[in-house]
């Protein structure tokens, strides 16, 4: 049975209570993977997540020469040569983040071809972002059997404005401009942590980046990049949803790894829902919902706002809230079909364009339901668990790109999950 082929059977109704530790980011382990194409040397990372989001990147890295192990929660990689600058289009449509070999192969061999990569349909996803920053630095873009070819005789650095603060964008643009000759700035760069982790692990390398985690970022080109060991961050969306399965069951969860400052946007809206959530400066996150939640509005927008990827288990979550609740998505046009799944397990929720209205709170019960993404996946497992009775998750193939050891997880924390 393919992995996609299992279920997962969750009896809900219970509060969750306990002490979990997430994985290390999936988003920014993919990007460490990638970068490890911009250098000859051997490159360790550690706190990679066990997912298969990692193993379909790893295949793309092998695809153009580099040789990468995965052993538990570490990878090494090595590309002594770029063996190839077209890594296979169907390698390269399984997963998003396979894009990035397009700005990594860009520094370093100064070409690439790359099919249009795949990822969850959650709406239009345009690279122009990606293009304006290749064609700055001196590469020509063009399209080729489908795909897109980039070129550059020389790459020199240049000021770049993004019309938006693309992630995958920042991230390709920033390989590329790490190896370039001179100065480079991003304006309207993506904040994110992981894109910030991804420029701490390029300066490990022997990159010069700063204002990183910022909406500008500077870089002065150097000639190589060097190997090094690095360490992935803590998955904040994978302790996000683990938070709100907590709020959700009206029970009393701690993610002990998880990072305040990632998470600012959800403190708040747990607090405004009236959970009461304790985050420790040394690390580590405690939610606990004493009374009623409250209901609240939410904005998913780039960072530091509310993560769109966590807007689908929010939902799920103020169900079970008293009021209405709405959710405005920014971000994505097709992040929404969640809600018929929800609809299905009893939640009042409908959608208003971009926007979510959820009336709460409702008693949901046990049914069958899919995951249609991954973060569409948590939000039905969140559901799931504050429902009564039996509720079965199909194609958790795709929760299984993202979140690492769920079901374990969530036993520890007194869930009934198994996996069928
Ligand atoms: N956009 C543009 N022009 C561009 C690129 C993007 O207008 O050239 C706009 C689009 O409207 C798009 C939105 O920006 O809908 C967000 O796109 P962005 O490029 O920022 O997203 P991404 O880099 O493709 C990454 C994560 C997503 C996460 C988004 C936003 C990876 C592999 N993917 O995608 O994560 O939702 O940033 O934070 O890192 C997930 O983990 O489940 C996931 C989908």
């Amino acid at each position: 049975m393919s992995p996609s082929d299992s279920c997962y059977v969750i009896v809900g109704g219970r509060p969750l209570r306990g002490t979990v530790a997430v994985s290390g980011s999936k988003n920014a382990a993919l990007y460490a993977l990638a970068a490890t194409l911009l250098t000859a040397d051997p490159v360790t990372l550690r706190n990679v997540p066990r997912i298969a989001d990692i193993d379909e990147m790893a295949e793309v890295c092998r695809s153009v020469g580099a040789r990468v192990t995965i052993e538990g929660e570490t990878v090494r990689a090595e590309t002594p040569v770029i063996t190839s600058t077209a890594p296979p289009a169907d390698q390269v449509m399984r997963l998003r983040a396979s894009f990035l070999v397009m700005g990594a192969l860009l520094g370093r061999a100064h070409e690439a071809l790359c099919a249009p990569p795949g990822g969850d349909v959650i709406g239009s996803r345009p690279l122009d972002v990606h293009f304006v920053g290749f064609r700055a630095l001196g590469a020509d873009v063009t399209r080729e059997d489908g795909g897109y070819r980039v070129r550059a005789a020389r790459l020199r650095g240049a000021r770049i404005f993004f019309d938006y603060p693309s992630v995958l964008g920042t991230v390709n643009v920033l390989f590329a401009a790490v190896l370039a000759e001179g100065h480079t700035t991003i304006v309207n760069a993506a904040p994110e942590p992981e894109v910030a982790m991804a420029a701490e692990m390029l300066i490990a390398m022997g990159a010069r980046v700063s204002g990183h985690g910022t909406p500008t970022v500077e870089i002065e080109g150097v000639p190589t990049l060097h190997g090094t060991d690095f360490t992935v961050i803590p998955d904040r969306l994978e302790a996000g949803t683990y938070l709100l399965a907590g709020a959700a069951t009206g029970g009393d969860v701690c993610v002990a790894n998880a990072v305040p400052r990632h998470l600012d946007s959800l403190i708040a809206k747990l607090r405004e829902m009236g959970a009461e959530v304790d985050d420790s400066p040394e690390g580590g996150i405690r939610v606990a919902a004493r009374g009623a939640l409250q209901a609240v509005q939410v904005q998913a927008v780039p960072y530091p706002g509310f993560a769109t990827d966590l807007h689908p288990p929010m939902a799920a979550a103020l169900t079970q809230a008293i009021g209405v609740s709405i959710v405005h998505e920014r971000v994505y046009d097709n992040r929404t079909l969640y809600v018929n799944e929800l609809r299905k397990l009893g939640a009042r929720i409908v959608t208003a364009g971009e926007s979510v209205i959820i009336e709460g709170a409702s008693a949901l019960s046990g049914t069958s339901v899919r995951a249609l993404d991954i973060r569409a996946g948590a939000a039905v497992v969140v559901a799931g668990l504050a429902a009564q009775g039996e509720t079965t998750v199909h194609d958790i193939g795709h929760l299984d790109r993202g979140y690492a050891g769920l079901e374990e997880r969530l036993t520890a924390l007194g869930a009934q999950i198994t996996r069928r």
